[in-house]
C-alpha cells in the first residue's frame, strides 16, 4: 500500500510539473507592496498655454496613476531628460514601468522616446539576469515599445491610420494561451469582444506588416485586433513571448477616470469592469518583481504623493487632472515642445 501511494504521488507530481512547466518558471506574485514607475512626457504647447508662468517640462495624466493605484500599487513618476544612470537606479527600486499614451514626437532629444529606450534596454538586461521586470505600454507607449523593438527610430515602424472611437476587440484564435488573457474570466472576454468598450484615440497604428518587416513575430505575440475608420486591421493588444512586456493600442485608463463629454468615453459598468483587467493584470505581473526601495523614507521621497494633480478638465483639457513636473525656463528651441496632436 505505501508503495502504491508513493508511486501515485510520483506520477501526480510528474504530471503537475509537465503540465505547468511555463508557469512554474515564473516567480511567484508575492510582492504585496508593488511600486510602479510611470514615465512622464514632454509638456505640450497646449498645456503650457494653460500654465504659462510655471514652465513645466513634463506631465503625467492622473488617470494612469489612478488606474495603477486602483489595481493595488503605488506610483513613482519617472522624469524625462535624465542620464541612463537615473533610470537604472530607479528601476532597481521599482517593480515595473508604464509607458502612458499621449501626444509627443519620438525624435525630440532627451524626451519621452529616449527615456523609453533607456528603460526598455535596462529592463531587457534585468530580465536576462533573472530579475523579473514588466513594462506596459498604452497607445503611444505601445507604439514606442514596438518601435524600440524594431531597433531604429527613423523611419518609424508604424503606419498612418485613423481611429477615434470606441471599439470591441477581435481576439486571435489562440489568445487564451497568452499571459495577458489566460486568467481572464469569461464575462470580461465576452464584454471586450462584443461591446464597444475600448477607447481608441490614435492616428498611427501597428499592423502585422510592421511586425513582419522587422522580424518581430518570433518575439511578439498579437492577441487581438481592431479596425480603424477605413477598415485597416490594427494590432490592439500584444505581448512579448520571453519578457513580461505588454502593449495595448487603446486606453483602459480613460474609462473610470476621464470625463470630457465630447469624447464620449464609455462609462458603463461593463466598460469599467472589463478595462480594469489591464492594470489588474499588469500590477499582478509587477508583484513578481522583488525590487524595493531601501526604506519607507526613501519610498516617500520618490512617490507621486509629493505632487498635487491640477484640475485641467475645467480648463478644457481632454485630461480631467494632470501631474506636472520640473518647472524650468522655457527652452530656447521651441521645437522641443510638441505642438500637434501626434499619437
Ligand atoms: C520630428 O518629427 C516631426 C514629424 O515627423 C518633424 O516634423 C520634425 O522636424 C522632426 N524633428 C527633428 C528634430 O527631427
Ligand atoms: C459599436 O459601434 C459600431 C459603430 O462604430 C456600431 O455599428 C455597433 O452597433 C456598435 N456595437 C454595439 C454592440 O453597440
Ligand atoms: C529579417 O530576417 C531576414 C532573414 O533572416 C533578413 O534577411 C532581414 O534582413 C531581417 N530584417 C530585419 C529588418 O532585421
Ligand atoms: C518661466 O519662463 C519665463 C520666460 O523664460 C520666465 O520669465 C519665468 O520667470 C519662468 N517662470 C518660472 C516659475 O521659472
Amino acid at each position: 500500500m505505501p508503495r502504491q501511494v508513493a508511486l501515485l504521488l510520483f506520477v501526480v507530481s510528474f504530471l503537475h510539473c509537465e503540465g505547468a512547466a511555463v508557469k512554474d518558471e515564473l516567480p511567484a506574485a508575492d510582492n504585496e507592496r508593488p511600486i510602479v514607475g510611470i514615465l512622464s512626457q514632454e509638456q505640450s504647447l497646449y498645456l503650457h498655454s494653460k500654465y504659462p508662468e510655471e514652465n513645466y517640462t513634463s506631465y503625467i495624466a492622473a488617470s494612469y496613476v489612478k488606474h495603477v493605484e486602483a489595481a493595488g500599487a503605488r506610483v513613482v513618476p519617472i522624469l524625462i531628460g535624465k542620464q541612463r544612470e537615473y533610470y537604472r537606479e530607479l528601476m532597481k527600486k521599482l517593480n515595473g514601468v508604464l509607458f502612458p499614451g499621449g501626444a509627443t514626437y519620438f525624435n525630440q532629444s532627451n524626451g519621452y522616446a529616449d527615456a523609453g529606450q533607456h528603460i526598455y534596454e535596462i529592463a531587457i538586461e534585468m530580465n536576462l539576469a533573472g530579475e523579473y521586470f514588466p513594462i506596459f505600454g498604452t497607445c503611444l507607449g505601445f507604439e514606442l515599445l514596438i518601435i524600440l523593438a524594431s531597433g531604429q527610430r527613423e523611419p518609424e515602424n508604424r503606419v498612418r491610420c485613423y481611429s477615434y472611437t470606441n471599439l470591441p476587440l477581435d481576439f486571435t484564435s489562440d489568445f487564451r494561451s497568452s499571459k495577458m488573457f489566460s486568467g481572464t474570466t469569461k464575462d470580461i472576454i465576452d464584454i471586450l469582444s462584443s461591446e464597444n468598450v475600448t477607447v481608441n484615440a490614435h492616428q498611427f497604428c501597428i499592423v502585422d506588416q510592421n511586425l513582419e518587416a522587422f522580424n518581430l513575430t518570433d518575439d511578439w505575440r498579437v492577441t487581438s485586433y481592431s479596425d480603424d475608420k477605413h477598415g485597416v486591421q490594427f494590432i490592439a493588444s500584444i505581448e512579448h513571448r520571453r519578457f513580461p512586456f505588454y502593449g495595448v493600442q487603446f486606453h483602459p485608463e480613460k474609462i473610470s477616470y476621464e470625463w470630457k463629454l465630447s469624447k464620449q468615453y464609455p462609462h458603463s459598468l461593463n466598460a469599467i469592469k472589463s478595462n480594469r483587467h489591464f492594470m489588474d493584470f499588469f500590477v499582478n505581473e509587477c508583484r513578481r518583481s522583488l525590487h524595493t526601495f531601501g526604506n519607507v523614507e526613501e519610498e516617500n521621497r520618490y512617490a507621486i504623493y509629493n505632487y498635487e494633480a491640477k484640475f485641467t478638465g475645467v480648463l478644457g483639457s481632454q485630461h480631467h487632472d494632470i501631474y506636472f513636473f520640473e518647472p524650468r525656463g522655457i527652452p530656447k528651441d521651441q521645437n522641443s515642445i510638441s505642438n500637434i496632436n501626434k499619437r
